[in-house]
């Protein structure tokens, strides 16, 4: 394994914010830890590039332990949230600092920097100061300035968050394409499901400082773990099985009909919202959500008695 967590463990005040984190990442593989905020992403981002020191646990890279490795020689890079740009340097300036501080003699540094820029699309920004580029630029700058250094491990803690929707979607892509390029191993933070889903190789999905289901998106999307990943990502309902067992069931493996075998229920809301129907049926087993593509839809009535038919459910372990 490229990347290895092993046991991390981290506590304030004698809180522990992150509990025995496992995680074993290959190379090239890009990992998103995902959870709502303060479950502890951000800390275990520090610790795998050294600027938080773990209570207990290990960080491996290749092998070598760089638990006492301060970060600064580590081979790992982090785009921080802030981005933490200098703003009184240009962006060519800023991408170079890094190659500077390794006594990279000024125009190899600068050169390095420009092929950076150019490679994150900032090619004709080189000269601009930080305070005059957009949110959007800023934000390759900082992914420039990380990847220059050339790091075996790069650290990104939720580097969209700053970007409207429709920017933090088209960045979203260039990063993936940028990593794939590179093939660099790495390890983003957020707490957005829908970015994580559809960025990353694997899904850390974290809860209170612990790991709730390690997966690909699709594992965790359709087989949720426990119930807590079943009602952070995307939307479903919990229904008690005839067994007595808890289910979970997506919207869209449920198929409503007016009659025939399946669960028996009352049609109790309808929601329009373009593409799909979503129906909320009222069952002995539980409220069900039912996504109908627009195109299948039978205009049900609330008070329609209906049947759902669920074509997969996920077991809930907790
Ligand atoms: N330096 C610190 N001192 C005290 N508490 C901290 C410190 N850093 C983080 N925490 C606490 O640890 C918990 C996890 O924080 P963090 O890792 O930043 O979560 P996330 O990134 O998932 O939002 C939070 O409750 C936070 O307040
Ligand atoms: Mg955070």
């Amino acid at each position: 394994m490229f990347l290895q967590l092993e046991r991390l463990t981290k506590s304030y005040s004698q809180r522990t914010v992150v509990d025995e984190v496992t995680l074993d990442i290959g190379a090239g593989e890009f990992v998103c830890l995902l959870g709502p905020s303060g479950c502890g992403k951000t800390t275990t981002l520090r610790m795998i590039g050294g600027f938080v020191t773990p209570d207990s646990g290990r960080v491996l890279i290749e092998g070598a332990d760089m638990s006492r490795t301060p970060a600064n020689v580590r081979p790992t890079s982090t785009v921080f949230q802030s981005y933490a740009l200098f703003p009184h340097m240009n962006a060519i300036r800023n991408v170079a600092y890094g190659l500077r501080t390794q006594r990279v003699p000024r125009a190899q540094a600068e050169e390095r920097a420009r092929e950076m820029l150019a490679m994150v699309g900032l090619d004709a920004r080189a000269g601009a100061r930080v305070e005059t580029l957009s949110g959007g630029e800023q934000q390759r700058l900082a992914l420039a300035r990380s990847l220059v250094v050339n790091p075996k491990v790069l650290l990104l803690d939720e580097p969209l968050s700053n970007l409207d929707a429709k920017l933090r979607e088209r960045m979203r892509r260039e990063i993936r394409i940028i990593q794939s390029r590179l093939g660099i191993t790495t390890v983003h933070v957020t707490h957005d499901q829908e970015e994580a889903l559809g960025i990353a190789d694997r899904v850390v999905v974290m809860n209170e400082g612990r790991i709730e289901q390690v997966g690909t998106p699709r594992e965790v999307y359709e087989q949720p773990a426990t119930r807590f990943v079943a009602s952070f990502i995307g939307r479903g309902s919990f229904i008690i099985d005839h067994d007595g067992a808890e289910s979970f069931v997506r919207p869209e493996h449920v198929t409503l009909g007016r009659a025939g075998g399946g669960i028996a229920g009352t049609v109790s809301h309808v929601q329009f919202s373009g593409p799909v129907v979503t129906y909320f049926v009222d069952t002995a087993a539980g409220t069900l959500q039912c996504d109908v593509p627009l195109e299948l839809d039978a205009a049900h009535e609330p008070g329609d008695p209906v049947v759902c038919q669920l074509r997969s459910r996920a077991r809930l372990a907790s």
